[in-house]
């Protein structure tokens, strides 16, 4: 009886502990199997690049598996796909926005009209008010009717306040070599950006139309210069669906800053993107910075804090998504642009997951 109870026991334990296996092995394949578009309440995407996306299957597989959505990082900028007068040039845009289709992501393109990355033919270009609005709205109609049907939405103006919440015109402010005023604003007028939102909509009434800007976490001068504006649109029914929140940011970004801004704009009842998302943390730009434990831990805090106000405070029905500028951390802008080492984004520069991609993936999901 004694030998028996023992057998008993033993089964019971082997069945046990296999039971308690399995279990486990399945939550584990439950966990490795989420990715971020799969617990995501709402679209998440990146900014990327044509090249990349041909030549890199690491880079291509994070997209295919890990996003829903895809922004044209540089390749539907003027400088790219109008480089000369009569020259469109669609190879990059056609690359992404064909894989997207294939993949069945979403497409938000960008940008119709910025006052940076301009080809030198338009900055020279010579005419009278008549022509320069010509020039405006076959590149704004091209653009938008190539993509017609294709492409979801698009920014079709970029940056156009100064950090003052004034609008970009002339130069202001010499100290930034970038920014040497605004083309549009100085040869159309101060409305052109009213005009380019209606051109867009005529070349595709179905496409959502978006206005993108930086800074708002810490200049309010800048939000209301934008709520104005669309209070503006709204009373003139010009069509404005969406408003883009670039948040380039780093790790001692105002946390306060941060949901002022997400709150100020989703008042406006729009659709709210976060369309730019990077997070460094050189802050200092130190040269022999690495990239230690401490810096990752709070890198991570302001990726989940980011995700979770903006769970929080824009209503789910205005939840456009959030973007993060590239994938990798070696594809993203912010090394050459500031020119210093940095490690901004949810994957390493092999494209491994970060700490920052399991922050981001936990605040989706809680
Ligand atoms: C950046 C690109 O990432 C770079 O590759 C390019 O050289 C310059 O532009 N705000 C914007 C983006 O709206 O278009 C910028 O993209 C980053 C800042």
């Amino acid at each position: 009886m004694k030998k028996i109870n023992l057998h008993f026991a033993i089964l019971c334990a082997f069945i046990f502990i296999n039971a308690g296996c399995k279990k486990q092995s399945v939550n584990a394949q439950t966990q490795s199997n989420e990715t971020l578009q799969s617990v995501a309440p709402f679209r998440v995407g990146a900014a990327i690049s044509p090249t990349l996306l041909q030549n890199n299957s690491s880079y291509r597989n994070i997209l295919i598996n890990e996003l829903n959505s895809i922004t044209t990082e540089n390749a539907l900028k003027w400088q790219a796909v109008h480089p000369q007068q009569n020259t469109f040039d669609f190879n990059g845009g056609d690359v992404i926005v064909n894989f997207a289709m294939q993949n069945n992501k979403r497409v938000h393109g960008h940008n119709l009209l910025w006052y940076a990355y301009n080809p030198d033919w338009v900055k020279n270009f010579v005419g009278d008010s008549a022509a320069w609005e010509n020039l405006l709205k076959t590149h704004i109609q091209t653009v938008v009717s190539h993509y017609k049907g294709k492409i979801t939405s698009w920014d079709v103006v970029n940056e156009a306040f100064h950090e003052d919440g004034t609008l970009r015109v002339e130069d202001t402010n010499t100290s930034d070599s970038f920014d040497d005023g605004c083309i549009w604003a100085r040869h159309l007028g101060r409305d052109y950006m009213a005009r380019a939102f209606q051109y867009a909509h005529e070349a595709d009434p179905g496409a959502l139309l978006f206005y993108n800007e930086y800074g708002q976490e810490w200049s309010v001068a800048k939000i209301n210069a934008i709520v104005s504006m669309v209070n503006d649109f709204k009373s003139r029914h010009i069509p404005i669906d969406g408003l883009g929140i670039q948040m380039h940011i780093d790790i001692n970004t105002s946390n306060d800053g941060i949901i002022n801004a997400i709150q100020q704009l989703a008042n406006t009842g729009l659709q709210i993107h976060i369309s730019e998302l990077d997070i460094r943390v050189n802050t200092d730009n130190n040269s022999s910075l690495t990239y230690t434990d401490a810096l990752k831990t709070e890198q991570s805090d302001k990726y989940y804090f980011v995700v979770q106000q903006y769970k929080s405070i824009v209503p789910k029905t205005q939840q456009y998504g959030i973007t993060t500028w590239n994938v990798g951390d070696g594809d993203s802008w912010i090394r050459f642009f500031f020119n210093k080492n940095d490690w901004p984004l949810l994957f390493d520069d092999n494209y491994a997951k970060k700490a920052t991609y399991d922050a981001f993936l936990k605040a989706l999901k809680n």
